[in-house]
């Protein structure tokens, strides 16, 4: 086989137009990495997190959360996992997981002395797994006990009780409560220190709240 026929196999046929195609293709090539990247950028941009903020004021959880651990625990804590995560300071997955978490956790509270009636799907969700509030309480409660060290315990949309370790945000979270030492401050040194609180949270679920999460479920 002769040389130019290699060359034509190769798709090396020497003249001009080749060179214009190749350069075509670089060009094209860094457009795309460009276009890539812009990509990257932008979601990145999108995944920012935001501390949203409190729908009641600091000392509206007393007796259950006092203002001083509501203080710290929102502007200090659930803040810095935002910050951080934007400031692409630390695990990203770590500070991307502890926003969402509090986030959810803040927003699902209503003040202590507001009514919040149990209905709307959630209702029915709850009955069938948990006959009642009181059913639930105990079974997040017995979940909870399983943390070791660091953790939230959590309802599913469907009705399931889970825990996740450290600030890890699963995708089936609908109903987190955060297990962390420092939610439940208000009630160290007790020994039944995350019975009560688990308890005192639940009382202060705003289950309209939880009900607009299940609607907009997908
Ligand atoms: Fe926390």
């Amino acid at each position: 086989m002769d040389i130019e026929r290699l060359k034509q196999l190769a798709g090396i046929t020497g003249n001009t137009n080749n060179l214009i195609t190749m350069k075509s293709v670089e060009q094209e090539m860094a457009e795309r990495q460009r276009e890539r990247m812009k990509n990257v950028m932008r979601e990145e941009e999108a995944e920012r997190v935001t501390l949203e903020p409190l729908p009641y004021s600091l000392d509206a959880l007393q007796p259950v959360l006092s203002k001083e651990n509501v203080d710290y625990h929102y502007n200090v804590l659930s803040n810095g996992y935002v910050t951080r995560y934007n400031n692409k300071e630390g695990d990203p997955k770590f500070n991307y997981g502890g926003a969402k978490l509090h986030n959810l956790f803040w927003q699902q509270l209503k003040p202590a002395k507001e009514k919040s009636e149990l209905d709307g799907p959630i209702a029915q969700t709850i009955e069938a797994n948990f006959k009642d509030i009181k059913g639930l309480t105990e079974a997040l409660i017995e979940q909870a006990k399983t943390i070791q060290g660091s953790g939230w315990v959590y309802m599913t949309a469907t009705g399931t009780i889970k825990t996740t370790p450290n600030q890890s945000f699963q995708p089936d979270v609908l109903m987190p409560i955060d297990m962390w030492e420092h939610s439940f401050t208000d009630y160290i040194p007790a020994a039944d220190a995350k019975v009560k609180y688990i308890e005192g949270v639940v009382g202060l679920i705003n289950w309209d709240a939880i009900n607009r999460r299940v609607e907009a479920w997908d």
